[in-house]
């Protein structure tokens, strides 16, 4: 993704934080509670210990070389992220806390972590447009149909 990006628009995308051990998570969470005062304010920020998909290894902070917008909302208004909320899908990811999806994610709007899952999904979430919850309710829904014979 990062040598086609780098190919398309020339922009060098990084990665600033990919798996994360459950104590990494922790300190994480520690830091930005800390810093925001109370654990319903972190929250929007961080996954607890045990809650974020870097425990999972199957998301990835992306940043942009040279930029100092990493890690922040303006990393959506850069090339490099536009590119990344564009053309993440055709390498199997999604750009997962998007904004105005802040009430169904949990999350506040973070256009630089995208999480992996696969080709085919990506593909059908983002034709949809729709926040990785919701998407998990819809195929939980035709399971359910499914296995009742519907
Ligand atoms: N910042 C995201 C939500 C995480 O901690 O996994
Ligand atoms: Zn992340």
């Amino acid at each position: 993704m990062f040598a086609a990006c780098k190919k398309e628009i020339g922009i060098t995308l990084t990665s600033v934080s990919g798996y994360r051990s459950y104590s990494t998570q922790t300190n994480i969470y520690k830091k930005k509670l800390s810093k925001v005062k109370t654990k319903e304010k972190a929250d929007e920020y961080v996954a607890r210990p045990g809650a974020s998909e870097h425990q999972l290894a199957l998301a990835m902070d992306v940043g942009q070389k040279d930029s100092k917008a990493g890690l922040t909302g303006s990393f959506g208004k850069t090339k490099g992220g536009k590119w990344l909320a564009k053309n993440c899908y055709r390498f199997g990811f999604i750009l997962r806390y998007q904004e105005g999806w802040e009430d169904i994610t949990g999350y506040e709007y973070e256009p630089w972590h995208v999480r992996y899952v696969g080709k085919e999904n990506a593909l059908k979430i983002q034709e949809q447009d729709i926040p990785f919850e919701t998407w998990m309710l819809y195929q939980r829904e035709a399971a359910l149909l499914e296995f009742v014979g519907y």
